[in-house]
Protein backbone atom coordinates (compact mmCIF):
# COMPACT_ATOMS: atom_id res chain seq x y z
CA UNK A 1 0.00 0.00 0.00
CA UNK A 2 1.36 3.12 -0.51
CA UNK A 3 1.76 6.24 1.63
CA UNK A 4 -0.78 8.67 2.01
CA UNK A 5 -0.60 12.74 3.94
CA UNK A 6 -3.48 12.58 6.35
CA UNK A 7 -2.44 16.33 8.06
CA UNK A 8 -0.20 19.36 7.10
CA UNK A 9 1.19 21.66 9.80
CA UNK A 10 3.87 24.67 8.94
CA UNK A 11 5.00 27.05 11.37
CA UNK A 12 6.40 30.91 10.21
CA UNK A 13 7.62 33.38 13.00
CA UNK A 14 6.13 36.49 13.15
CA UNK A 15 8.92 38.70 12.88
CA UNK A 16 9.43 39.91 8.99
CA UNK A 17 12.66 41.29 7.96
CA UNK A 18 11.54 43.42 4.54
CA UNK A 19 13.85 44.59 1.56
CA UNK A 20 13.99 47.90 2.80
CA UNK A 21 14.98 46.57 6.19
CA UNK A 22 17.91 44.94 4.09
CA UNK A 23 18.51 48.37 2.86
CA UNK A 24 19.67 49.39 5.69
CA UNK A 25 22.11 46.59 6.38
CA UNK A 26 24.31 46.63 2.63
CA UNK A 27 23.85 47.97 -0.70
CA UNK A 28 20.76 46.75 -2.24
CA UNK A 29 17.34 48.10 -3.24
CA UNK A 30 14.26 46.63 -2.89
CA UNK A 31 13.61 47.14 -6.67
CA UNK A 32 16.75 44.84 -7.76
CA UNK A 33 15.32 41.80 -5.01
CA UNK A 34 11.75 41.51 -6.07
CA UNK A 35 13.17 41.54 -9.98
CA UNK A 36 15.58 39.36 -9.21
CA UNK A 37 14.16 36.53 -6.87
CA UNK A 38 10.98 37.83 -6.59
CA UNK A 39 10.98 38.05 -2.80
CA UNK A 40 9.96 40.61 -0.98
CA UNK A 41 10.07 39.66 2.91
CA UNK A 42 11.19 36.81 4.53
CA UNK A 43 10.14 35.96 8.77
CA UNK A 44 13.22 35.12 11.13
CA UNK A 45 12.85 33.62 14.29
CA UNK A 46 14.45 36.38 16.56
CA UNK A 47 14.69 34.83 20.03
CA UNK A 48 18.29 33.35 20.34
CA UNK A 49 17.33 30.87 22.72
CA UNK A 50 14.85 29.25 19.95
CA UNK A 51 16.45 26.75 17.86
CA UNK A 52 15.06 24.72 14.78
CA UNK A 53 13.61 22.52 17.00
CA UNK A 54 11.08 24.77 18.10
CA UNK A 55 9.53 25.40 15.18
CA UNK A 56 9.65 21.74 14.87
CA UNK A 57 7.81 21.36 17.93
CA UNK A 58 5.25 23.86 16.90
CA UNK A 59 4.19 21.88 13.64
CA UNK A 60 4.27 18.42 15.81
CA UNK A 61 1.98 19.70 17.84
CA UNK A 62 -0.32 21.31 15.11
CA UNK A 63 -0.39 17.51 13.33
CA UNK A 64 -1.22 15.93 15.99
CA UNK A 65 -4.21 18.14 16.91
CA UNK A 66 -5.10 18.20 13.19
CA UNK A 67 -4.84 14.41 12.64
CA UNK A 68 -6.64 14.31 16.59
CA UNK A 69 -4.10 11.54 17.67
CA UNK A 70 -1.84 10.99 20.49
CA UNK A 71 2.12 11.75 20.50
CA UNK A 72 2.31 7.98 21.58
CA UNK A 73 1.10 7.14 18.31
CA UNK A 74 3.99 8.04 16.35
CA UNK A 75 6.16 5.40 14.87
CA UNK A 76 8.99 7.74 13.84
CA UNK A 77 9.73 10.97 13.26
CA UNK A 78 12.43 12.05 10.72
CA UNK A 79 13.46 15.72 10.56
CA UNK A 80 15.14 17.05 7.20
CA UNK A 81 17.28 20.29 8.27
CA UNK A 82 20.57 21.88 7.56
CA UNK A 83 20.43 23.95 10.70
CA UNK A 84 19.77 21.32 13.64
CA UNK A 85 19.91 23.12 16.71
CA UNK A 86 23.51 20.91 17.80
CA UNK A 87 25.17 18.46 15.43
CA UNK A 88 23.79 15.78 18.20
CA UNK A 89 21.92 14.85 19.32
CA UNK A 90 19.59 14.89 16.39
CA UNK A 91 16.67 17.51 16.06
CA UNK A 92 14.55 14.73 15.54
CA UNK A 93 14.99 13.39 18.53
CA UNK A 94 14.92 16.67 20.81
CA UNK A 95 11.51 16.96 19.00
CA UNK A 96 10.32 13.89 19.67
CA UNK A 97 10.98 15.02 23.23
CA UNK A 98 8.99 18.48 23.35
CA UNK A 99 6.39 16.48 22.25
CA UNK A 100 6.53 12.95 24.14
CA UNK A 101 6.54 11.03 21.16
CA UNK A 102 7.58 8.42 23.39
CA UNK A 103 7.56 4.90 20.95
CA UNK A 104 8.75 6.78 17.89
CA UNK A 105 12.86 6.98 17.07
CA UNK A 106 13.96 9.87 15.59
CA UNK A 107 16.35 10.85 13.55
CA UNK A 108 17.60 14.18 11.09
CA UNK A 109 18.09 13.85 7.36
CA UNK A 110 20.44 16.36 5.51
CA UNK A 111 20.00 17.21 2.17
CA UNK A 112 19.30 20.91 2.32
CA UNK A 113 16.47 22.45 0.12
CA UNK A 114 15.92 19.14 -1.22
CA UNK A 115 15.84 17.41 2.37
CA UNK A 116 11.83 17.65 2.91
CA UNK A 117 11.65 15.49 -0.48
CA UNK A 118 14.61 12.71 0.56
CA UNK A 119 12.67 12.65 3.85
CA UNK A 120 9.39 12.46 2.57
CA UNK A 121 10.32 9.12 -0.01
CA UNK A 122 12.76 7.91 3.39
CA UNK A 123 9.08 7.89 5.53
CA UNK A 124 6.57 6.66 2.81
CA UNK A 125 9.39 3.76 2.14
CA UNK A 126 8.25 3.00 6.20
CA UNK A 127 5.04 2.85 5.32
CA UNK A 128 5.00 0.97 2.23
CA UNK A 129 7.10 -2.13 3.59
CA UNK A 130 4.32 -2.15 5.98
CA UNK A 131 6.12 -1.97 9.52
CA UNK A 132 4.83 2.01 9.98
CA UNK A 133 1.64 2.73 10.34
CA UNK A 134 2.26 6.71 11.41
CA UNK A 135 5.34 8.56 10.31
CA UNK A 136 6.08 12.06 10.79
CA UNK A 137 7.86 14.12 8.37
CA UNK A 138 9.16 17.62 9.28
CA UNK A 139 11.30 19.70 7.03
CA UNK A 140 12.89 23.13 8.92
CA UNK A 141 15.32 25.63 8.71
CA UNK A 142 16.36 28.43 11.14
CA UNK A 143 18.71 30.16 7.75
CA UNK A 144 19.32 33.15 9.72
CA UNK A 145 21.60 31.17 12.29
CA UNK A 146 23.64 30.60 9.13
CA UNK A 147 23.44 33.59 7.01
CA UNK A 148 26.00 36.19 6.99
CA UNK A 149 24.00 39.77 6.91
CA UNK A 150 27.26 41.56 4.94
CA UNK A 151 26.83 39.07 2.34
CA UNK A 152 24.14 40.86 -0.01
CA UNK A 153 24.54 37.89 -2.15
CA UNK A 154 22.91 35.49 0.24
CA UNK A 155 21.13 37.67 2.84
CA UNK A 156 18.28 38.67 0.72
CA UNK A 157 17.75 34.83 -0.32
CA UNK A 158 16.91 32.97 3.30
CA UNK A 159 14.20 32.93 5.97
CA UNK A 160 13.04 31.24 8.91
CA UNK A 161 10.38 28.40 8.58
CA UNK A 162 9.27 24.73 9.06
CA UNK A 163 6.42 22.85 7.79
CA UNK A 164 5.78 18.72 7.77
CA UNK A 165 3.11 15.98 7.48
CA UNK A 166 2.01 12.71 8.88
CA UNK A 167 2.26 9.99 6.14
CA UNK A 168 -0.37 6.56 6.99
CA UNK A 169 -0.90 3.55 4.51
CA UNK A 170 -3.22 5.39 1.82
CA UNK A 171 -6.92 4.05 2.07
CA UNK A 172 -7.44 3.23 -1.10
CA UNK A 173 -4.83 2.05 -4.38
CA UNK A 174 -3.59 5.05 -6.78
CA UNK A 175 -3.81 7.42 -4.00
CA UNK A 176 -0.59 9.15 -1.86
CA UNK A 177 2.97 9.30 -2.70
CA UNK A 178 2.85 7.57 -5.87
CA UNK A 179 6.23 7.77 -7.96
CA UNK A 180 9.44 9.57 -6.84
CA UNK A 181 13.28 10.22 -8.59
CA UNK A 182 15.74 11.76 -6.73
CA UNK A 183 18.99 12.37 -7.44
CA UNK A 184 22.49 14.28 -6.17
CA UNK A 185 25.77 15.80 -7.66
CA UNK A 186 27.96 15.82 -5.13
CA UNK A 187 31.15 16.61 -7.45
CA UNK A 188 28.75 19.36 -8.95
CA UNK A 189 27.54 21.39 -5.56
CA UNK A 190 30.38 20.80 -3.55
CA UNK A 191 31.81 24.64 -4.54
CA UNK A 192 29.05 26.36 -4.97
CA UNK A 193 27.17 25.97 -2.16
CA UNK A 194 28.51 25.21 1.34
CA UNK A 195 28.98 26.07 4.68
CA UNK A 196 32.93 25.72 4.95
CA UNK A 197 33.49 25.39 9.30
CA UNK A 198 31.92 23.44 12.06
CA UNK A 199 31.99 19.67 10.37
CA UNK A 200 35.06 17.97 11.05
CA UNK A 201 37.02 19.50 7.90
CA UNK A 202 37.41 23.00 9.45
CA UNK A 203 36.38 22.36 13.48
CA UNK A 204 35.29 25.43 14.89
CA UNK A 205 38.73 27.83 15.97
CA UNK A 206 39.03 31.33 16.23
CA UNK A 207 40.32 31.62 12.71
CA UNK A 208 37.27 30.19 10.89
CA UNK A 209 35.00 32.35 12.76
CA UNK A 210 37.49 35.61 12.04
CA UNK A 211 36.82 33.72 8.42
CA UNK A 212 33.03 33.79 8.37
CA UNK A 213 33.38 30.27 7.66
CA UNK A 214 30.48 29.50 9.59
CA UNK A 215 27.83 31.33 7.01
CA UNK A 216 26.81 29.71 4.02
CA UNK A 217 28.73 30.48 0.73
CA UNK A 218 26.71 30.56 -2.69
CA UNK A 219 28.13 30.76 -6.35
CA UNK A 220 24.54 32.08 -6.92
CA UNK A 221 24.76 32.23 -10.75
CA UNK A 222 26.10 28.60 -10.90
CA UNK A 223 23.55 27.41 -8.38
CA UNK A 224 20.67 29.24 -10.84
CA UNK A 225 21.80 27.18 -14.02
CA UNK A 226 22.19 24.13 -12.51
CA UNK A 227 18.50 24.39 -10.56
CA UNK A 228 16.78 25.52 -13.57
CA UNK A 229 17.87 22.66 -15.47
CA UNK A 230 17.39 20.41 -12.72
CA UNK A 231 13.99 20.83 -11.66
CA UNK A 232 13.25 21.16 -15.21
CA UNK A 233 14.40 17.70 -15.99
CA UNK A 234 13.08 15.84 -13.03
CA UNK A 235 9.72 17.59 -13.48
CA UNK A 236 9.51 16.93 -16.86
CA UNK A 237 10.97 12.90 -16.12
CA UNK A 238 7.96 12.97 -13.38
CA UNK A 239 4.98 13.97 -15.79
CA UNK A 240 6.65 11.54 -18.88
CA UNK A 241 7.13 8.62 -16.41
CA UNK A 242 3.41 8.91 -14.53
CA UNK A 243 1.51 10.21 -18.54
CA UNK A 244 0.66 13.51 -17.02
CA UNK A 245 -0.41 15.87 -19.38
CA UNK A 246 -0.06 19.77 -18.17
CA UNK A 247 -4.05 19.50 -17.78
CA UNK A 248 -3.69 16.30 -15.31
CA UNK A 249 -1.87 18.32 -13.24
CA UNK A 250 -3.45 20.73 -10.18
CA UNK A 251 -0.86 22.36 -8.17
CA UNK A 252 3.02 22.44 -8.69
CA UNK A 253 4.91 22.80 -5.54
CA UNK A 254 8.44 23.57 -6.37
CA UNK A 255 10.95 24.48 -3.70
CA UNK A 256 11.09 28.29 -3.53
CA UNK A 257 14.33 29.52 -3.66
CA UNK A 258 13.87 32.10 -6.71
CA UNK A 259 10.87 32.86 -8.13
CA UNK A 260 13.03 33.13 -11.59
CA UNK A 261 13.71 29.35 -11.31
CA UNK A 262 9.99 28.30 -10.03
CA UNK A 263 8.77 30.09 -13.66
CA UNK A 264 11.51 28.45 -15.87
CA UNK A 265 10.14 24.67 -14.23
CA UNK A 266 6.40 25.86 -14.78
CA UNK A 267 7.33 26.66 -18.29
CA UNK A 268 8.90 23.96 -19.33
CA UNK A 269 5.93 21.35 -17.90
CA UNK A 270 3.71 23.95 -19.51
CA UNK A 271 1.33 24.43 -16.80
CA UNK A 272 -0.84 27.16 -16.01
CA UNK A 273 0.72 30.07 -14.03
CA UNK A 274 -2.12 29.81 -11.55
CA UNK A 275 -1.38 26.51 -10.68
CA UNK A 276 1.94 27.11 -9.67
CA UNK A 277 2.53 27.38 -5.83
CA UNK A 278 4.52 30.35 -4.79
CA UNK A 279 4.95 31.40 -1.26
CA UNK A 280 8.87 33.00 -1.62
CA UNK A 281 7.41 36.61 -1.74
CA UNK A 282 6.51 36.09 1.41
CA UNK A 283 8.98 33.97 3.40
CA UNK A 284 12.37 33.95 1.06
CA UNK A 285 14.06 29.94 1.17
CA UNK A 286 13.26 28.20 4.08
CA UNK A 287 15.33 25.73 2.99
CA UNK A 288 13.96 22.32 3.74
CA UNK A 289 10.66 24.34 4.85
CA UNK A 290 9.69 25.07 1.74
CA UNK A 291 7.61 22.47 0.25
CA UNK A 292 6.20 21.43 3.47
CA UNK A 293 4.56 25.05 3.90
CA UNK A 294 3.31 24.93 0.44
CA UNK A 295 1.50 22.09 1.52
CA UNK A 296 0.18 23.02 4.48
CA UNK A 297 -1.04 26.60 3.06
CA UNK A 298 -3.04 24.67 0.23
CA UNK A 299 -4.89 22.39 2.13
CA UNK A 300 -5.30 25.18 4.27
CA UNK A 301 -6.87 27.33 1.85
CA UNK A 302 -8.84 24.16 0.80
CA UNK A 303 -7.77 23.54 -2.93
CA UNK A 304 -6.73 19.98 -1.83
CA UNK A 305 -8.73 17.68 -2.95
CA UNK A 306 -9.72 13.79 -3.09
CA UNK A 307 -7.98 13.13 -6.51
CA UNK A 308 -6.14 16.22 -7.16
CA UNK A 309 -2.83 15.25 -8.94
CA UNK A 310 0.46 17.29 -7.33
CA UNK A 311 3.83 17.13 -8.40
CA UNK A 312 6.99 18.35 -6.04
CA UNK A 313 10.00 19.23 -6.94
CA UNK A 314 13.34 20.73 -5.66
CA UNK A 315 17.30 21.57 -5.81
CA UNK A 316 19.81 22.07 -3.08
CA UNK A 317 22.72 21.79 -2.05
CA UNK A 318 24.74 19.11 -2.67
CA UNK A 319 23.51 19.36 -5.43
CA UNK A 320 20.56 16.96 -4.42
CA UNK A 321 17.52 17.42 -6.57
CA UNK A 322 14.36 15.16 -7.05
CA UNK A 323 10.32 15.31 -8.43
CA UNK A 324 7.68 13.48 -6.54
CA UNK A 325 4.03 12.55 -7.65
CA UNK A 326 1.40 12.35 -5.03
CA UNK A 327 -2.72 11.88 -5.76
CA UNK A 328 -4.03 13.14 -2.86
CA UNK A 329 -6.27 11.11 -0.74
O1 LIG B 1 17.82 26.21 -3.72
C1 LIG B 1 19.15 26.44 -3.89
C2 LIG B 1 19.51 27.66 -3.14
N1 LIG B 1 19.88 28.79 -3.89
C3 LIG B 1 19.36 29.28 -5.03
O2 LIG B 1 18.54 28.70 -5.66
C4 LIG B 1 19.87 30.60 -5.47
C5 LIG B 1 20.18 30.60 -6.92
N2 LIG B 1 20.70 31.88 -7.39
C6 LIG B 1 19.94 33.00 -7.46
O3 LIG B 1 18.81 33.03 -7.05
C7 LIG B 1 20.55 34.21 -8.16
O4 LIG B 1 21.77 33.83 -8.75
C8 LIG B 1 20.80 35.42 -7.21
C9 LIG B 1 19.48 36.02 -6.80
C10 LIG B 1 21.59 34.98 -5.99
C11 LIG B 1 21.60 36.49 -7.96
O5 LIG B 1 20.90 36.88 -9.13
P1 LIG B 1 21.67 37.03 -10.52
O6 LIG B 1 20.70 37.54 -11.49
O7 LIG B 1 22.34 35.71 -10.77
O8 LIG B 1 22.71 38.16 -10.19
P2 LIG B 1 24.31 38.10 -10.24
O9 LIG B 1 24.84 37.28 -9.11
O10 LIG B 1 24.71 37.72 -11.63
O11 LIG B 1 24.66 39.60 -9.98
C12 LIG B 1 24.29 40.64 -10.89
C13 LIG B 1 24.76 41.97 -10.32
C14 LIG B 1 26.20 41.95 -9.82
O12 LIG B 1 26.78 43.20 -10.12
P3 LIG B 1 27.75 43.35 -11.39
O13 LIG B 1 28.87 42.41 -11.17
O14 LIG B 1 26.90 42.99 -12.58
O15 LIG B 1 28.14 44.79 -11.32
C15 LIG B 1 26.08 41.80 -8.33
O16 LIG B 1 27.18 42.37 -7.64
O17 LIG B 1 23.99 42.30 -9.16
C16 LIG B 1 24.83 42.57 -8.04
N3 LIG B 1 24.17 42.14 -6.81
C17 LIG B 1 23.30 42.87 -6.12
N4 LIG B 1 22.84 44.11 -6.32
C18 LIG B 1 21.94 44.60 -5.43
C19 LIG B 1 24.28 40.91 -6.20
N5 LIG B 1 23.50 40.89 -5.11
C20 LIG B 1 22.88 42.09 -5.04
C21 LIG B 1 21.97 42.65 -4.13
N6 LIG B 1 21.51 43.90 -4.37
N7 LIG B 1 21.50 41.98 -3.06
Amino acid sequence: MKAAITATAKYLPDSILSNHDLELLFETNDEWIRSRTGISERRILKDPEKPTSFMCGEVARQLLAKRGIAAEEIELIIVATMTPDMLFPSTACVTQSIIGASNAWAFDLNAACSGFLYALHTAASFIENGTHKKVMVIGADKMSSVIDYTDRSTAILFGDGAGGVILEPAQEEGYGVLDTRLYADGAGGKDHLLMKAGGSLNPATHETVDKRMHFIHQDGRQVFKSAVTSMANVADEIMTRNNLRADDVDYLVPHQANQRIINATAERMGIDERKVVSNVGRYGNTTAGTIPICLAELDEEGKLHSGSNLVLVSFGAGYTWGGIYIKWQ
